[in-house]
């Protein structure tokens, strides 16, 4: 197949593994920056140019789209879309995955464990949020957070309130968590492609930190998923419309519970950690579908 990897650096782990999987199994592979792909869109046909040539005839394309060029890179993934490239994450699906208030409420409304979660947006309204979710320990994310950053945890009632002014004051849109005390800082990534858990890993926090974030310190380790948390990870990508996700779970009393869904997971340590060849299962999931002819999208060249 002759395949496009969208990802703003080829010199990332992420991007060098799928490029030498794609290779190793004969594919045509080229690496495209998602923020050089320009595009004319006219309704008698769609054009899209890459550093003063035209792109065409590339039978699907996987994006590694960062979360800082999630708009652009999710328009020039869709234009791909229109132009029957198949992909194994859509630009919609992708665009789910990004807004964790919309992912939580997709989530839940299938039965999928969460860590019970609020969120408001009008001072006057926190201390009834509050009562909605329970007694402390709450765990309070930024929506822009990432690696752990802008994770905290508040263990008295008057902390969560201070915490909540402060991030208002700033402007910032977080959500408020149930602390699940009992994952005991470790959290299990469970890789999905094409519906199967390939590779999992689980993570624990440094002593004296609830964050299992590797940033943060944490260590990983390869470990098998259960069934049942298996089963959890392959609903949620499901769920949201991803044929690759980072599902990230942690083990509660009352089963696994979905921290977040990565539309866009990265390589280094799952492989790392699992000895499993996640990038040749990727690249092998999408060779499959256009075999299958399940990976040629119906025209919607609208
Ligand atoms: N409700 C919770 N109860 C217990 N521990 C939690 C909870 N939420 C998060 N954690 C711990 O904190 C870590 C970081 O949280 P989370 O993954 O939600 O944010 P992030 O890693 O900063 O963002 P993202 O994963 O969206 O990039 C988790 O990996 C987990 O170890
Ligand atoms: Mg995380």
């Amino acid at each position: 197949m002759k395949l496009a990897i969208l990802s703003r650096n080829t010199k990332l782990y992420s991007t060098r593994r799928l490029v030498e999987a794609a290779r190793e199994r004969g594919h045509s592979v080229r690496v495209l920056d998602p923020l050089r792909c320009y595009m004319r869109i006219a309704s008698d046909g769609f054009e899209m140019h890459y550093k003063g040539r035209e792109i065409s005839g590339y039978h699907a394309v996987i994006p590694r789209i960062g979360a800082s060029v999630t708009r652009y890179g999710s328009a020039v993934l869709r234009q791909f879309e229109l132009m029957d490239t198949y992909t194994p994450n859509t630009s919609d699906a992708i665009l789910r995955a990004r807004d964790k208030l919309r992912s939580h409420q997709l989530l839940a409304a299938e039965s999928i464990g969460l860590p019970a979660t609020v969120f408001g947006d009008n001072p006057d309204d926190t201390a009834d949020l509050l009562s909605m979710l329970g007694p402390p320990p709450h765990v309070i994310k930024l929506n822009e957070g990432t690696q752990g950053a802008g994770v905290m945890l508040t263990e008295k009632l008057s902390a969560s309130k201070g915490v909540i002014e402060a991030l208002r004051g700033l402007y910032a849109n977080f959500l408020v968590q149930e602390f699940v005390a009992e994952a005991k800082g470790a959290d299990l990534r469970c890789f999905v492609v094409g519906g199967r858990v390939v590779a999992a890993m689980k993570r624990q926090a440094p002593k004296g930190d609830f964050r299992s974030n590797l940033h943060r310190g944490g260590t990983a380790k390869g470990v098998r998923a259960s069934a049942a948390e298996q089963e959890v990870a392959v609903r949620a990508a499901r769920v949201l419309g991803l044929g690759v996700a980072g599902v990230d779970l942690i083990r509660s009393v009352r089963g696994p519970l979905v921290l977040e869904v990565n539309a866009s997971p990265g390589l280094e340590g799952i492989e790392e950690a699992s000895g499993v060849d996640v990038a040749g299962e990727i690249i092998e999931h999408v060779a499959g579908q256009l075999k299958l002819g399940t990976g040629r999208r119906t025209a919607t060249r609208r």
